[in-house]
């Protein structure tokens, strides 16, 4: 299947005035393929936001990106912003993080969606109102004629997290990236969300990146998982392979902190040790202090990547294969 995105030792860094530069992202190696998910896990600062501006070339002035990411066979890393811009929107879009800063509060959401839709096609006022009212109603808008006169601060959590994927899909890119799309979102409507993505993906075509830092709800609906420690992606393959066989003992400590509905009340495991600081990481494996399955090894160098059956995991000692 051909890929849309391919990213090759994708690294983000930054330099510092005084001391080696902080490498937030390390050589990140990822591919999406049309119609599907790809998950994107990892504790907070791993770098998941990081490799998504990466992409976007949105990372933050100071930052150095290295490495490699194309799309569709085109290279990102170094495009000129002309370049980037008729790429953004139209063929990667991206949902930032935080829902409640993406919105403009001074603009109606038709405002918003009107801009969005005329930067990047020449269609009249009329034609991109309506369009911009089928994209609202293609998310589950109830009465999209009458809310896309709304401001932000009329919204609830879950509407506003619709509008901004009708907005990043309103250019039909087919690349999406969803940074914790439900995150801010009570359970109910996280469902409602994942149900729209899943929808996105499967009727559009589309390639979906899907970051959070809960295993649980990636694997509901991705079907590649990649998982992030340290600014490097430590274990990646099919859902069901991480799910039942995961490789790495951080994969393994995500799963088992995960609560089974329905299973007996037991209490949820817990990585030991913290997340990590990027200017600050251990020699060796940065996994080693945390890890229950440390050799001598681990700690004098970072292992490189290997590959199994449809598995890519980086770990000298891994967990075995069954059991
Ligand atoms: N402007 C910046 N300058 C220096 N370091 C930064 C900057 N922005 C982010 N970082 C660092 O980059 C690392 C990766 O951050 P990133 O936002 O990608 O993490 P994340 O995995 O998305 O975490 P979260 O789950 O909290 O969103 C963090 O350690 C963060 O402190
Ligand atoms: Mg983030």
């Amino acid at each position: 299947m051909p890929e849309i995105l391919s990213l090759r030792q994708l690294r983000v860094a930054f330099p510092r005035a005084e001391g080696a530069a902080v490498n937030v992202v390390r050589g990140a190696d990822l591919e999406t393929n049309p119609g599907q998910t790809l998950g994107l896990v990892g504790e907070s600062g791993s770098g998941k936001s990081m490799t998504a501006l990466a992409i976007m070339g949105l990372t933050p002035f100071s930052a150095q990106v290295s490495g490699s990411a194309r799309y569709h066979g085109r290279e990102l890393v170094g495009l000129r912003e002309p370049e980037y811009e008729k790429i953004r929107g139209a063929g990667i879009s991206i949902v930032f993080q935080d829902p409640s800063t993406s919105l403009n509060p001074v603009l109606t959401i038709e405002q918003q969606l009107l801009e969005t839709i005329q930067t990047h096609r020449e269609i009249s006022q009329k034609d991109a109102r309506n369009l911009a009212i089928e994209s609202l109603r293609s998310m589950d808008i109830p009465s999209p004629e009458k809310r896309i006169n709304d401001y932000a601060h009329q919204l609830s959590g879950g509407m506003k997290q619709r509008i901004l994927i009708s907005m990043a899909l309103a250019c039909e890119p087919d690349c999406l990236i969803l940074d914790e799309p439900t995150t801010a979102l009570d359970v109910t409507v996280q469902a409602q969300i994942l149900d729209l993505v899943e929808r996105i993906q499967s009727f559009n075509q589309v390639s979906v990146i899907l970051i959070s830092h809960d295993l649980g709800i990636v694997s509901e609906i991705s079907d590649k998982v990649a998982v992030m420690y340290a600014g490097r992606i430590v274990e990646q393959g099919p859902t069901a392979d991480i799910l039942n066989v995961s490789r790495h003992p951080y994969t393994r400590g995500l799963l088992s902190s995960i609560p089974e509905l329905g299973a007996p009340k037991k209490t949820l495991a817990t990585i030991p040790g913290f997340p990590l600081n990027p200017a600050e990481l251990p020699s060796g494996c940065p996994f080693h202090p945390r890890c229950s399955r440390v050799q001598a090894i681990c700690r004098q160098q970072d292992p490189d990547i290997r590959h199994e059956q449809d598995q890519a995991f980086a770990c000298w000692n891994p967990e075995p294969q069954h059991g």
